[in-house]
């Protein structure tokens, strides 16, 4: 079915781990790793690391304390790319420092064969350079490095692999990613992904389960299945409405199920009626939009239009009680008049969101937006950035005024400190809650009632029995 890690190829991961653990004993080692991008990179560190703790380091507090320094790269929007280059360079007077630091380099930014050359050429100080597909070959890449001390460069082409077994090193916290499909083979035109992620592969729904069983044994209250588009999970016919299902009534113990991210074109019924159904399932979407003119849409690939969109809007606020809805814009694709940005302002306008993430088109080497002709002028990109983000900064509140005298359950995270100590929650649906209370309370789920807001953040008070 899938092309999945071997039992051979990981044992030989464990084999390496071991040797290079039996080889730097008694020396003390540290790692430190600086993740640029998305939770799939998150991930992908969380695995370095897990390996690094397996093979005998420990994890270095700053990158002047490592023997190891890796730098898992981003390539998804142009400023993520020149940081990592600025970043590297500053790594030189480091090694100069401790002549035994490593420094590697991976990630996507480092799947584009071109980019990583040109990173490898222009800084003869780094020691490796790895794809995304090279995962499973790290351990025997740093024990070559360990042994030899000679440069390593590994690219590959491949459709990508699903790794299972590995060992994790996770952040701490409350909260926690459990990947349930790796890849993309959507091929929107704007985007890098589907060229450095390789194509979709979905997990065994009884490998997500008992991952997620494992990070909820290890305390996280909040898992959130992730994938680049949740909507086309498909394993052996499990769709991902059944999978939410599964993992739902596998793990009852899990106080909140989230899953990022969903491509409105496969958004389905089914996964409306599991959202509504499903009483840990959280009632947030996070459903990008993109643009709201349909002759962009068109462009960008995306195959649904605005109006599809709007509908699925309506579906999932009539199924959905309190859903709440957030999304990513991406404003100056090629092409995109005036008038299709005043779509894509109408459209936000109509829809009311909670929370987006909008950025300007930045044009990605490969991909077929990349060739397009008329691309539009950096000044008129920023100009409707800003544009877009006052109109958001405007309707975003406007969307909190049914707050108010609202009562609902948050998981309390932690203390603000900025001002008066406050702890701070999520509701269900992802909207933010602030109150007063005791510290005790980080981890446990609270009634509060909502009385007031301030931008995308609500404010409120613990609800006592007798308000009830
Ligand atoms: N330019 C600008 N934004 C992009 N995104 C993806 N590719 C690009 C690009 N080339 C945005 C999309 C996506 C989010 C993760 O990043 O909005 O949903
Ligand atoms: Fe990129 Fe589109 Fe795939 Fe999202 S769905 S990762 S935007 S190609």
């Amino acid at each position: 079915m899938n092309n999945r890690i071997t039992e051979a190829e990981l044992g030989e991961c464990y084999k390496a781990l071991d040797r290079i653990r039996a080889l730097t004993e008694g020396l003390g080692l540290r790692y430190y790793i600086e993740t640029y991008g998305c939770q799939m990179n998150e991930h992908d560190s969380e695995l370095l690391a897990g390996m690094l703790i397996q093979a005998g380091y420990a994890k270095a507090e700053t990158k002047a304390d490592a023997d190891l320094i890796l730098f898992n790269t981003c390539c998804v929007r142009e400023h993520a790319e020149k940081r990592t280059f600025g970043n590297v360079g500053f790594i030189k007077e480091l090694k100069q420092q401790n002549p035994r630091l490593l420094l590697g380099v991976c990630g996507c930014m480092m799947q584009q064969k071109e980019v990583a050359k040109r990173l490898y050429a222009r800084f003869p100080f780094v020691d490796l350079v790895f794809g995304t597909h090279e995962l499973k070959n790290f351990p025997s890449m740093l024990e070559e490095l360990l042994m030899e001390r000679d440069r390593i460069f590994r690219v590959s082409e491949s459709d990508g692999e699903v790794i299972e077994g590995l060992p994790i090193e996770r952040t701490p916290g409350f909260s926690t990613f459990v990947n349930i499909m790796y890849g993309c083979n959507n091929f929107c035109t704007y985007c890098i992904v589907p060229y450095v992620r390789g194509r979709e592969r979905s997990r065994k729904p009884e490998d997500i389960i008992s991952e997620v069983r494992s990070v909820v044994q290890s305390g996280y209250c909040e898992v959130t299945l992730l994938g680049q588009n949740v909507n086309s999970y498909n394993y052996g016919g499990v769709t991902f409405p059944q999978l939410l299902r599964l993992v739902h009534d596998a793990v009852p113990e899990l106080p909140r199920i989230r899953f990022m991210t969903s491509h409105p074109k496969d958004l389905s019924d089914e996964l409306i009626a599991a959202m509504a159904e499903l009483g840990r399932v959280c009632k947030h979407i996070h459903l990008p939009v993109q643009s709201g003119s349909d002759r962009i849409l068109k462009a960008m690939n995306r195959r649904y239009t605005s109006s599809d969109y709007l509908k699925l809007v309506e579906k999932l606020r009539s199924s959905v009680r309190n859903v709440e809805i957030t999304t990513d814009i991406i404003v100056g694709f090629p092409g995109e008049t005036e008038e299709d940005f005043e779509a894509t302002c109408e459209l936000v306008r109509r829809v009311g969101y909670s929370n987006a993430y909008t950025f300007a088109y930045s044009p990605r080497e490969g991909t077929i937006a990349a060739a397009m002709e008329d691309q539009i002028p950096e000044a008129v990109k920023k100009e409707r950035l800003n544009k877009l983000n006052a109109i958001l900064l405007e309707t975003i509140p406007r969307n909190n005024e049914k707050y108010i005298g609202f009562t609902g359950d948050i998981l309390v995270e932690g203390v603000d400190h900025r001002g008066e100590p406050l702890l701070f929650g999520k509701l269900s649906n992802f909207k933010m809650v602030y109150v007063q209370g005791d510290e005790g309370l980080i981890g446990k789920t609270v009634r509060v009632k909502v009385d007031g807001f301030r931008f995308n953040s609500l404010f409120g008070h613990i609800v006592k029995e007798e308000e009830e």
